[in-house]
């Protein structure tokens, strides 16, 4: 099938290079020329594990190509939205972006169409979308349908997750459009039927609610951490002891720092602020935002805690993304540990595999945080070591190389490390609830 996607960021690329890979003819669409122009030339602007394979093996037979044109896609009539949908400083989503590409698609469309929103959006925001393309193209006499298409994709793993779906779900009341999009993701359910029909109501609230969910476990495994850590118990045998019971189930589970990204905060943001707007009480994901900044700050203070004097202090970081094997730094949970530490400490040294362009950028203006290209650079200038990203190059560190840590401090934020290799090798180790 020929088909439009239109935004090419996490969502929009892996989108368009894995639906190119399963046989369909993709053209993603880009207000972002310079993005574009680059793509084009098989230069991708994010780094995703398999992406770029796919995307060059793709631009070669000719099964995805790009625009920065909405001109140029006229004749299509199948289009899947994943431009961003950030929240404004209210907590309120903001969707200038997915308006403005609704307000453009009602310029060009010429065809009875099917439009897809894959971007997250706020409940209610399908119907709004389907009323102002129908305004938009009342003089064309067109039928559109717009269907609730969330995406589930995690960074770090988004090929993987797209080409093998848990499930797929499918907002729309229409058999036609139903129809159309199960054709579409065909190759994906040989194995078994993944698509979950119902209403686009629900659909935007199964996103939502699956989001806050999984926020939820974490911020809970997170304040079960803080009372381990007061009785001395270890959050790696609580972890196992809880994940045994089918009910809990293993995953997620992981204390540590907490959640970041460009999905987790904002979502959970901007649910409490529907709560909040339409006079509903706000508890439980209230409670989880609150548990998730109050880890940075209590990492923050164990790390002041543990040097005599941080102002004659430097320290090495590893990891800024805000998980392992992506370069997203949005709502890094490591970039606020960082933030902190460079006012609290005289140089903060980071390293990242791949998000240390983004990390450079955001750090422009603090003179006290360098950027290293090895892992293991300017070790003998800091004290300590402190672990923000679970990055696998950091799960079995050189421990000679890191003995010439000043005070062979190791400060684990995401309990990679086993604490009886890092003590049987003469460091100081703590983690987090453990
Ligand atoms: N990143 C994730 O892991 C993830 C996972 C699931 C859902 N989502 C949701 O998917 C959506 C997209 O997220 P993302 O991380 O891919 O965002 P992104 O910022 O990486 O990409 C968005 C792209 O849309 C483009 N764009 C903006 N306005 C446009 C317009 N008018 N016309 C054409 N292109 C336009 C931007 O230039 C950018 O390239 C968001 O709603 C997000 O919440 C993201």
């Amino acid at each position: 099938m020929k088909i439009s996607i239109i935004g090419s960021g996490y969502v929009g690329l892996v989108t368009g290079a894995c639906l190119a890979e399963i046989g369909h003819s993709v053209t993603c669409m880009d207000i972002n020329k310079k993005r574009i122009i680059n793509l084009k030339k098989g230069i991708l602007p994010i780094f995703e594990p398999q992406l770029e394979n796919l995307v060059l093996k793709n631009i070669k037979n000719k099964n995805l190509n790009f625009t920065h044109t909405y001109t140029s896609i006229t004749e299509q009539t199948i289009f899947f939205i994943c431009v961003d949908t950030p929240n404004n400083n209210q907590n309120r989503p903001d969707l200038k972006n997915l308006f403005s590409v609704i307000s453009s698609l009602g310029d060009i469309i010429k065809k009875d169409s099917v439009v897809v929103l894959k971007s997250t959006v706020p409940l209610g925001t399908n119907q709004e979308v389907h009323k102002r393309l129908v305004k938009k193209i009342s003089k064309k006499k067109l039928k559109i349908t717009v269907v609730s298409n969330p995406e589930f994709l995690r960074e770090g793993s988004a090929v993987n997750d797209f080409m093998r779906p848990e499930r797929i779900i499918i907002g729309t009341d229409s058999v036609k459009a139903r129809d159309i999009l199960k054709s579409i993701y065909k190759p994906l359910c040989r194995k078994s039927d993944k698509i979950i029909y119902m209403s686009t109501n629900s659909a935007e609230l199964t996103k939502y609610s699956a989001n806050a969910f999984l926020a939820t476990k974490i911020s809970f495994v997170n304040e079960i951490a803080e009372i381990a850590e007061l009785v001395g118990a270890d959050m790696h045998e609580v972890r196992k002891g809880i994940g045994s019971d089918s009910r809990i189930g293993k995953d997620f589970l992981y204390a540590g720092l907490g959640y970041g990204g460009s999905c987790f905060p904002k979502d959970l943001k901007a649910l409490s602020y529907f709560q909040k707007v339409n006079g509903l009480k706000s508890s439980i994901i209230l409670a989880t935002q609150e548990r998730n900044h109050h880890n940075v700050s209590s990492f923050v203070k164990k790390i002041n805690l543990s040097f005599k004097e941080p102002k004659a202090t430097s320290l090495l970081v590893w990891g800024s993304s805000f998980k392992p094997d992506t370069d997203d730094i949005r709502e890094s949970l490591a970039i606020e540990v960082i933030k902190s530490l460079s006012k609290k400490f005289k140089k903060i040294y980071v390293y990242d595999p791949e998000a240390s362009k983004n990390t450079r950028e955001f750090f422009h203006d603090f003179t006290n945080v360098a950027f290293v290209k090895n892992k293991y650079n300017q070790i003998s200038n800091c004290a300590g070591l402190v672990i923000c990203t679970e990055w696998k190059e950091f799960w079995n560190p050189d421990y000679k190389k890191l003995s010439f840590l000043k005070e062979r401090i190791i400060l684990d934020g995401r309990n990679i490390l086993n604490r009886q290799d890092v003590e049987k090798n003469n460091f100081i180790y703590k983690g987090i609830g453990t």
